[in-house]
């Protein structure tokens, strides 16, 4: 199937599949070990097909810290995954984004600026040193820098626990973002009471949080989330375990709270992958995430009934599906004219320090 790519020469946008592969296999092959292609679970299935390394957010981030001979990096995701792929190589390596234009709608709820401002606040609240920010790896490279500056880290889905011990292990408050789900899922896993979770409302002023909130308060959660994980609800739950008794479900901590609750298994997207590979031949299988993948595993696993836990919407991450073969195949041909992923070095090396911290606390 060909996909529109409005920004692309008319080479590439009128060729057709057959031809567009076999162009990416010449090009894989002629750059050998000097090329490696990163990709995210939600790609598409025809853009796996060329992975040089599939993973979650967190094993890219290492898989970029590790590349030794590889002069170009491609990375098949969302600008934040490259972005942290070239905050975390060494800077002799160059990183694409096969599609420049493939963001991250909940990175964007956490803008700087007004960051920065709930920050000023919180600590005018509680004095000096008394809170960490801790950003989830969807957000901006400068929001990395400004952890790395104050003393914080970055996590994904998969360390948000072990990141979330190492705030609290300097005694310190939390202040998380961008992904108020994760960050309630994580807290509520550590034990901490309802009444010591803080929403800051981006829409209100000072978060519409008084002096009191933030003082009682453990955590601080930004108000942002994935507008597509916000599609799975209780009663797609209580309609799906209607139908199949046997039903396992899993889904994605950037799920709503009583979605997670109710599921079987709750992790990232590598913890779905290994999910259904040890599920026993024969299973039926909901899952709470992006489409793509989800249809990736039910091709992998004809043995096993995979299904989306919203049945037939459409529960697709529109950014993630915006790489295509038409893209690949450019940024592969054309490393001259194909936009670099370049973070200054003023951010970078903050933003560095807060990334490192992640890879240290491991999951
Ligand atoms: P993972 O870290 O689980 O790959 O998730 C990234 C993401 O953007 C999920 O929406
Ligand atoms: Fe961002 Fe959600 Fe897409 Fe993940 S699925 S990249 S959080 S918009």
């Amino acid at each position: 199937m060909n996909y529109i790519v409005a920004n692309l020469p008319d080479e590439y946008r009128i060729a057709d599949e057959v031809e567009l592969r076999r162009r990416i296999k010449v090009k894989k092959a002629e750059l050998g070990d000097k090329l490696v292609i990163l990709t995210h679970h939600y790609q598409r299935l025809e853009i796996v097909e060329f992975n040089d390394f599939l993973g979650d957010s967190y094993a890219l981030a290492k898989s970029a810290s590790q590349q030794k001979d590889a002069e170009h990096i491609v990375f098949c995701g969302v600008r934040f995954m490259a972005e942290a792929a070239d905050i975390l190589s060494d800077d002799d390596k160059k990183v694409y984004l096969a599609n420049p234009t493939a963001g991250c709608p909940m990175a964007d709820m956490a803008p700087t600026g007004l960051v920065y401002q709930s920050w000023d606040f919180i600590e005018s609240v509680l004095g000096p040193d008394k809170v960490l920010p801790l950003s989830y790896m969807n957000s901006s490279a400068e929001l990395k820098a400004f952890c790395g500056k104050n003393g914080g880290l970055i996590c994904t889905s998969s360390n948000a626990d072990a990141a979330f011990d190492y705030c609290f292990k300097q005694n310190r408050k939390l202040f998380f973002f961008p992904d108020q789900h994760l960050g309630r899922n994580t807290a509520k896993k550590k034990g901490i009471p309802k009444d010591k979770i803080a929403l800051y409302d981006i829409n209100k002023e000072n978060g519409g949080l008084t002096a009191a909130d933030i003082e009682r308060a453990d955590v601080i959660l930004w108000s942002g989330y994935c507008h597509v994980h916000v599609n799975f609800n209780t009663e797609q739950i209580a309609a799906q375990r209607k139908e199949f008794a046997d039903l396992k479900i899993v889904v994605h901590p950037e799920c709503a709270e009583e979605v997670v609750d109710l599921a079987d298994s709750v992790g990232s997207t590598s913890h779905i992958v290994n999910f259904v590979e040890q599920a026993p031949i024969g299973s039926t299988i909901a899952i709470g995430t992006e489409l793509n993948l989800i249809h990736r595993l039910s091709v992998n696993h004809p043995d096993k009934k995979i299904m989306s836990l919203a049945g037939n919407m459409c529960v697709v991450c529109s950014n993630m599906f915006r790489t295509s073969l038409q893209d690949l195949c450019f940024t592969l041909e054309n490393f001259d004219k194909a936009e670099l992923v370049r973070v200054p070095e003023d951010i970078s090396e903050n933003a560095k320090i807060a990334l490192e911290r992640m890879l240290e606390v491991g999951r």
